[in-house]
C-alpha cells in the first residue's frame, strides 16, 4: 500500500540576536565598530532580546510539538559576533540542529560584525556540523552556495550576502557575483530544477513595500540576485536582517519573498511555517504570546 504523503513542514526563524554582557570584551576590541555596537548594547537595544533564552526554548517546544521536517534561521545570531555570543546561539538553537541535514543556515551581518580576519571561521566553527553540502561542486569560497535535498521534491539554496563592515553607519551586505554564477548554473541541473526551490540568505532584496533597502543597509546587488532568482516558478526567497515578519511579491520574479523578521525581539517577535506539498507552499506566520509561539 502506498504510505499517505504530508507536507513538508519548514520552520524559518532569524534574528535572535543573543546579547553577550559587554564585559566579556576584549579591551582591544573597543577601538572597533564593536565600541560603536556596545555602547548601543548598553543604551538599550540589548533590552529588546532580553528574552532570548526563553523564547528559544519555546521556539524548541514549538518545533517538536508541530511536527517540523526542516529548520531554516536566516542569521544574526549575535549581537557583535563575539566567539562567547556565536557559542551561547549555537547551544540555544542546538536541539533544533538534529538530525544536522535537516538544518541549514547563513551568517547574518553581526554575526561577522567587524573584519578580523578570523570572522567567517568563528562561524563555521560553532555551525560546522550544518554546513555540509548536497552538492559541493557548486560551492566557490566558503560553504556557498550551500545546497540541501529535501525528499525528491524540495531543495533549499542558501547563498552568503553577509560581509564585515568596517564603519559603524554601516549594514549592507554583498553576494558575492561568484556565488551568483555558481547559483545560476546550479538551477540549470537537472537534480534541481523540477524542484520546488527556497533560497536564502540573510539580507532583504526588497522591503515589505516592495522597494529597496536602504544603501548603508540593503543588499547592494539585490537586482542581480532576483534577475538570478527569475527563471524559479516553484520556489521562494527567504531572508531576515529587517526586524518585521512579512511577505511581499515584486514584478521581478515569479516566486514570493519571505521575511522572517526577529524571532526574539521584544514586541516584533515573528517567525514563518511553510508547508509544501505537490509544489505548492502554503505559508503561515507565527507570532509570540504568553511564553509561546502561535500560529498567526
Ligand atoms: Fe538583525
Ligand atoms: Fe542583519
Amino acid at each position: 500500500m502506498k504510505p499517505v504523503s504530508k507536507p513538508v513542514r519548514i520552520l524559518h526563524f532569524s534574528d535572535i540576536h543573543v546579547g553577550a554582557l559587554v564585559r566579556h570584551m576584549q579591551w582591544k576590541k573597543w577601538f572597533s565598530k564593536r565600541a560603536v555596537g556596545a555602547i548601543n548594547l548598553l543604551r538599550g537595544r540589548a533590552s529588546y532580546f532580553d528574552e532570548v533564552e526563553e523564547k528559544m526554548a519555546a521556539m524548541v517546544r514549538f518545533k517538536e510539538e508541530n511536527d517540523i521536517d526542516v529548520v531554516i534561521n536566516t542569521g544574526d545570531y549575535t549581537a557583535l559576533g563575539l566567539e562567547h555570543e556565536l557559542r551561547v546561539a549555537r547551544e540555544l538553537v542546538d536541539p533544533m540542529m538534529h538530525p544536522p541535514q535537516r538544518y541549514l543556515t547563513v551568517p547574518g551581518n553581526h554575526d561577522i560584525y567587524v573584519h578580523e580576519g578570523n570572522s567567517h571561521y568563528r562561524f563555521a566553527e560553532q555551525f560546522c556540523s550544518v554546513l555540509q553540502n548536497d552538492l559541493p561542486e557548486y560551492c566557490r569560497g566558503g560553504h556557498y552556495p550551500l545546497v540541501r535535498l529535501i525528499g525528491d521534491d524540495i531543495a533549499v539554496v542558501a547563498l552568503n550576502s553577509a560581509k564585515p563592515n568596517p564603519y559603524p553607519w554601516r549594514s549592507d551586505g554583498h553576494i558575492s557575483t561568484i556565488q551568483l554564477e555558481a547559483f545560476e548554473l546550479l538551477l540549470q541541473d537537472v537534480r534541481i530544477k523540477e524542484r520546488f526551490i527556497f533560497v536564502m540568505t540573510h539580507y532583504a532584496p526588497r522591503l515589505a513595500n516592495g522597494m529597496p533597502d536602504k544603501k548603508l543597509h540593503g543588499l547592494h546587488n539585490a537586482d542581480d540576485f532576483l534577475r538570478c532568482c527569475s527563471p524559479i516558478k516553484k520556489g521562494a526567497i527567504l531572508f531576515g536582517h529587517i526586524h518585521r515578519t512579512y511577505k511581499v511579491e515584486v514584478p521581478e520574479v515569479d516566486i514570493p519573498l519571505y521575511c522572517a523578521g526577529s524571532a526574539t525581539m521584544e514586541g516584533h517577535e515573528g517567525a514563518w511555517v511553510y508547508e509544501v506539498e505537490d509544489g505548492i507552499c502554503h505559508a503561515r506566520a507565527l507570532r509570540w504570546h504568553e511564553g509561546a509561539y502561535h500560529f498567526v
